[in-house]
């Protein structure tokens, strides 16, 4: 185990990180160190390997080489049984939810609370209400069934599911994808408020321009299998990746086609 880090040490850093499927390159020597607290956004093509990146930063995929340091630990050559004490530090909200369609919404989110600790029935009860506060749902969704929730209360619970284990780093594998602009805001507003109430960090995987303009202090662009930018959102706005500016121009009109007054009124 690394000694106590240095707040200035990177909670997670990719080190010239490899990564072939067949004959195939996909990262290619990746670099890059992810601030304590911050909220970083990866943007990149369809199957630029931004979903492979996130895999590593928790041990469900595995690098061909290089390191990726969890507070200075490389965790690539960790056994899956050292991995879970991984993964309960960095959590990771999948695209589809992947809720268990056969149970409650208060079994769904206590499921891991009932694995992965020793709390007693009445302490988990307590922590389910608390953390399906933290994403603005009710005690009344408890005895809902998954079929029954709208497509942005289903991300809901899912966060809700993920932060139950206090993770320190939260990963969210395109969050918005397939939900209407006004329920995307609900989603961007609790990524980044849960960030600032529970101290996390968080690294958001997104198509969505506006999503990833309202959420990001940093903006790290894959392309070619290695990041070629990282910025803040203004930076990226000028930046001289000319793929990464044609990516946040092609926004642009997207955003007034969608709602033209709504979203950059919640952007302020
Ligand atoms: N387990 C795997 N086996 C074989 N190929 C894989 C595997 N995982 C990913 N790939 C390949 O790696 C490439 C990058 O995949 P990845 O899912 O990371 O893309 P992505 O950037 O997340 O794309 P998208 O925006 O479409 O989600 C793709 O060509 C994909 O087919
Ligand atoms: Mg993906």
């Amino acid at each position: 185990m690394p000694a106590i880090p240095e707040p200035s040490q990177p909670i997670l850093e990719f080190r010239n990180v490899w990564r072939s499927f067949g004959k195939k390159t996909v990262l290619a020597g990746i670099n890059l160190a992810i601030h304590r607290g911050e909220v970083l956004v990866i943007l990149g093509g369809s199957g630029t390997g931004k979903s492979v990146t996130l895999r590593q930063m928790n041990g469900l995929d595995h690098p061909d080489r290089g390191e990726v340091l969890l507070d200075g630990e490389d965790i690539t050559k960790l056994s899956e049984t050292e991995l879970w004490r991984v993964r309960r530090r960095v959590g990771m909200l999948f695209q589809s939810g992947a809720l268990f369609d056969s149970m409650t919404v208060f079994e769904n989110v206590a499921f891991a609370l009932r694995e992965h600790t020793q709390m007693s029935e009445p302490e988990i009860a307590r922590r389910v209400r608390e953390v399906l506060g933290f994403v603005n749902l009710g005690a009344e969704v408890e005895t809902l069934l998954p079929s029954s929730l709208s497509g942005g209360m289903k991300k809901r619970v899912s966060l809700a599911r993920t932060i139950a284990l206090q993770p320190e780093v939260l990963m969210y594998d395109e969050p918005t994808t397939g939900l209407d602009p006004v329920t995307s805001m609900t989603i961007n507003r609790l990524i980044v408020d849960l960030n600032t109430r529970l101290s996390t960090t968080s690294i958001v995987v997104t198509h969505d321009i506006t999503s990833a303009l309202y959420v990001a202090d940093r903006i790290a662009f894959l392309k070619h299998g290695q990041f070629v930018f990282t910025g803040t959102p203004a930076e990226a706005k000028t930046s001289s990746v000319s793929e990464l500016r044609a990516f946040l121009e092609a926004s642009d009109g997207e955003e007034e086609a969608v709602a033209p007054t709504l979203i950059p009124q919640e952007r302020t």
